[in-house]
């Protein structure tokens, strides 16, 4: 059994139907990744899975249990977390403060994870009493990214982490993903820009019109022709 297995959601805003129908898998272990034009539906995808925008029908299965309709904070506490599309992080609040809110639903004394975010993202330990609203872009997405690790996640959803970003550190954002996967963390990562999720991932979906029109190996899809054409910039 799949770690996350989403089976035929269906998902609105109001009569709007965003996801028509979507079916994916991430196995322990793996990078999947999601790509897809604006508006194909990535994100609510990403929010149909951390509850902030439930499925209207289909079911999605995480660990075992069925998570569809389960609320957000209750499915943070099974094991999955966010980094939101965008980033949010909270501009007023030094980084440190950030990383203490995304470990909100713990009680037990979580300095250990933020020192392992301060490894991984050493820029963000320098800065750690900066206000988050004076860093660059490049530097929040690592902040949004520490602030999902600390709830502990077994599954990490990343929603367009290279967006806006200088490449010199979108290269380095990839090479920290790779990391946090190599350290137990499943992800499942959402991109419109391609090359860097495809590298970073062992397979993928390509979503359109609120549809999977392509599942395969990340190597295969970076071999096909309509990939390469409307993704890759080839
Ligand atoms: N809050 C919203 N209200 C109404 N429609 C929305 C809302 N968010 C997204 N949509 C629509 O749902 C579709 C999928 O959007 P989204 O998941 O954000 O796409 P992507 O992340 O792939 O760019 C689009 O047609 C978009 O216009
Ligand atoms: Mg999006």
């Amino acid at each position: 059994m799949a770690l996350l297995e989403v089976d035929d959601i269906h998902t609105y805003y109001g009569n709007i139907e965003a996801l028509k129908g979507v079916s994916l898998t991430v196995e322990e272990g793996e990078i999947v990744t999601l790509i897809g034009s604006n508006g194909a539906g990535k994100s609510t995808t990403l929010r149909s899975i951390s509850g902030l925008t439930p499925p209207r029908e289909g079911s999605i299965r995480f660990d075992g249990d069925d998570i569809a309709g389960v609320a957000p904070q209750d499915i943070v506490r099974k094991g999955i977390s966010q980094a939101p599309e965008g980033r949010h992080v909270f501009p007023r609040l030094t980084v440190r403060e950030n990383l203490d809110m995304g470990a909100y639903l713990r009680r037990d004394d979580h300095s250990e994870d933020m020192e392992r975010v301060y490894d991984l993202f050493p820029r963000l330990k320098e800065r750690e009493r900066q206000k988050a609203g004076t860093m660059s872009g490049g530097e929040q997405q690592m902040l949004a990214i520490g602030r999902a690790l600390m709830a502990q996640p077994k599954l990490l959803l990343l929603d367009e982490p290279s967006m806006g970003i200088a490449p010199i550190l979108v290269d380095r954002i990839y090479e920290t993903i790779k990391q946090i996967n190599q350290q137990g963390t499943t992800i499942l990562l959402v991109e419109q820009s391609a090359h860097h999720a495809l590298d970073a991932s062992q397979r993928g979906y390509v979503l359109a019109t609120g549809q999977v029109a392509l599942a395969d190996d990340s190597d295969a899809l970076r071999q096909n022709e309509d990939v390469r054409k409307a993704y890759l910039g080839a």
